[in-house]
């Protein structure tokens, strides 16, 4: 698949993601909620749209695809990931955290709003994700939703994503860097986890068989982990105004990435390798996958 294809294929399903979070986000109370404080709900709004590469939607949404699912049930899915993601994005900016003034080209949700604002929008797009998975209308198969529950719960929580943050924060200010396999292990809960979900959730949700579900996984596993070292990477060199976010900040908060202990030359060796990991794992489905392989590609070459 050429980069050009790629890139509207991910476009198309960007505009999906975004009318379907813009719908979600409405002002309008569910059955069982009192109201939506507009407040709340700007801060939301403000942290979800207009904004981001959307590849974990989209990495759902192709997964599932490639066993032959599709439908408004699938957005809905593939948004709680994406509700996931920015809410963990909301916290990391959060002055007690990575304290950053900018996101995807904007001020950050605490600077826009204010920082009680910004973790309650956090706490609420974190709940949303959950209630999307838990509702009927996202797939017809009680089985599935808890399934997709479980891992998204497991990828996102204390063993996943905010349990990678702790050890992200602690080695901060830990006396030494942290040794390469304490990396890794790092970068696979806070970021390579919800990547590793988002390919294996679309598979859950098609009902794939255990091993196709599994190669979905291995897939997601090794883009995950080439996904952090490319941002890694990308804070070392990359360009702020691609980027909308500050970069070269690593280094000065002793952040423990593999760049700062290998260099970048041995990170883009070891970026480049996973991406070949990633393909790989999909060997079985032959060109049916040509867009997931080119996502792994597109993880590495990304310059945003
Ligand atoms: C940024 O993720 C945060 C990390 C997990 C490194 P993305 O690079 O996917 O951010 P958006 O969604 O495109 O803004
Ligand atoms: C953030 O990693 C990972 C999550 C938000 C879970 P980073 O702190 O490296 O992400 P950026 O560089 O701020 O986007
Ligand atoms: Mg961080
Ligand atoms: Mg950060
Ligand atoms: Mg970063």
């Amino acid at each position: 698949m050429s980069e050009r294809d790629f890139a509207a294929r991910l476009a198309a399903v960007g505009a999906q993601v975004e009318s379907s979070l813009d719908g979600l986000l409405g002002a309008g109370a569910l059955d069982g909620e009192h109201v939506r404080p507009a407040r709340l709900l700007a801060a939301m709004r403000y942290a979800a749209l207009d904004g981001g590469k959307r590849l974990r939607p989209f990495l759902f949404v192709e997964s599932a695809r490639l066993f032959g699912a599709d439908g408004p049930g699938l957005l809905r899915a593939a948004c709680a990931v994406e509700m996931i993601h920015c809410y963990s994005l909301v916290h990391d900016d959060l002055p007690a955290m990575d304290n950053d003034d900018l996101r995807r080209g904007k001020p950050t949700t605490h600077k826009a709003f204010d920082e009680a604002t910004a973790i309650l929008a956090g706490d609420s797009l974190l709940t949303y994700a959950f209630d999307m998975m838990a509702d009927p209308d996202t797939h017809p198969d009680p089985a599935v939703r808890c399934d997709l529950a479980l891992g998204l719960a497991r990828a996102s929580g204390l063993g996943g994503m905010a349990g990678g943050q702790m050890l992200d924060l602690d080695a901060e200010s830990a006396g030494e860097p942290l040794d390469q396999a304490s990396i890794i292990r790092l970068q696979a809960m806070k970021t390579g986890a919800l990547l590793r979900f988002s390919a294996e959730g679309g598979a859950i949700f098609a009902q794939a068989a255990a091993e196709e579900r599994a190669a979905l996984a291995s897939y997601g596993r090794a883009l995950g982990a080439a996904f952090q070292i490319a941002d890694d990477i990308l804070d070392a060199e990359g360009d702020e105004a691609a980027m909308g976010k500050r970069v070269a900040k690593d280094a000065d908060r002793n952040k423990g990435t593999l760049v700062a202990i290998l260099g970048l030359e041995a990170a883009r060796t070891r970026r480049d390798a996973l991406v070949e990991e990633a393909a790989a794992a999909l060997a079985r489905f032959g060109d049916r996958a040509a867009t997931l392989v080119a996502a792994a590609r597109f993880t590495a070459a990304r310059s945003s």
